[in-house]
């Protein structure tokens, strides 16, 4: 985002390559254990090498009982490899295959996640418990990133709203903030000051309670893979890729807004609410139009990303040029 010079209209489909997807054996086993609480798990396919294997639907066990969603769109996806080979996550790197080839030395099992401050039942919970009451939806949403390219993505995950809400959200609770791990040891490209470390992102509460708002964990039926923000990820389909923040260890329910990596590092470029807004350009890019991964011509971007009908009132009378 920031760090890149190139500019983003500049991206090839040809760029994404599918080098460096080295998830071993036991990170995929690991995986597939930790998300057992929300469903059954029909049997992994067994990995077919243990190294400098390319990733692959069968590497990573299915998840089952999944319920459609009326909110999912009918658009093609794009294909598993362009999904998990062409990431932003600057925990392992700045560049689009980073998270694919280093993404593998994260430990997601065990793992759990606080949920605390403007909460009746605050606590630290494991992330089996707290998938566990909870059916898994599969929600195909397009994503939008900041930069100009978008992808459709069938995800696995449970509305955020009945998972707050069994927190009891108290009266004051007026935003949610999230936060990713933090672990240098794990995630090599925190060693680097490219972000203030951890990655911290936040929504409005009724923006967190809205339907389309999930916590994914899956994609493609299957467990999320590392570099696509495992164990657990946000996803708000009609704003930025960067507020999808991934990997996530807490979350904290507040009176004040809070403070957000990408509005901290550059907040003249990166606002807090990030609505898609064609309308509104990057000071260094236009936004009006995308690159569908896969696709050679660029395709206009659509007002909240295509979701305008279900989210729009949500900022009615708000000035959205300032509000960015
Ligand atoms: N979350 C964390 N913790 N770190 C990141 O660098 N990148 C964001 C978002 N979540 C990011 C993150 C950006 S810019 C985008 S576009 C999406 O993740 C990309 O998600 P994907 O790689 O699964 O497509």
């Amino acid at each position: 985002m920031l760090i890149r010079v190139r500019r983003p209209g500049d991206i090839d489909p040809r760029e994404i390559t599918d080098e460096g997807l080295y998830l071993r054996r036991r990170e995929f086993l690991r995986s597939a254990a930790l998300a057992g609480g929300a469903a059954a798990f029909a049997a992994a396919g067994a990995p077919t090498a243990s190294r400098a294997a390319r990733l692959a639907p069968g590497d990573l066990a299915a998840l089952t009982g999944l319920v459609p969603s009326p909110f999912s769109t009918d658009e093609s996806p794009n294909s598993f490899e362009d999904v998990t080979s062409y990431n932003n996550f600057y925990e392992f790197g700045t560049d689009k295959e980073d998270p694919a080839r280093h993404a593998h030395t994260l430990v997601t099992d065990p793992w759990s996640v606080s949920i605390r401050g403007e909460v009746e039942r605050p606590g630290e919970i494991a992330l089996e418990d707290l998938l566990k009451p909870h059916a898994l939806e599969e929600r195909v949403y397009r994503l939008r990133c900041v930069e100009a390219w978008s992808m459709v993505i069938p995800w696995v995950g449970i509305p955020l709203g009945d998972i707050l809400r069994r927190f009891e959200p108290t009266s004051h609770a007026k935003y949610v903030a999230f936060r990713t791990l933090y672990k240098p040891s794990q995630m090599r490209g925190q060693r680097r000051r490219v972000l203030d470390w951890p990655y911290r992102e936040g929504l409005r509460i009724d923006e967190a309670m809205n339907p389309l708002t999930i916590l994914a964990v899956g994609l493609y039926g299957r467990v999320l893979p590392s570099q696509n923000g495992a164990p657990l990820r946000l996803i708000v389909p009609w704003k930025y890729g960067f507020k999808s923040i991934k990997s996530i260890v807490s979350i904290e329910l507040t009176r004040r807004r809070p403070a957000t990596s990408w509005n901290v590092s550059a907040p003249r470029e990166y606002g807090f609410y990030a609505n898609v807004n064609p309308e509104v350009d990057h000071p260094r890019w236009s936004q009006k139009r995308e690159r569908r991964i896969g696709e050679f011509r660029r395709r206009p971007t659509l007002p909240f990303n295509g979701y305008a009908e279900s989210v729009a009132d949500l900022y009615a009378g708000m000035n959205l040029r300032k509000n960015f």
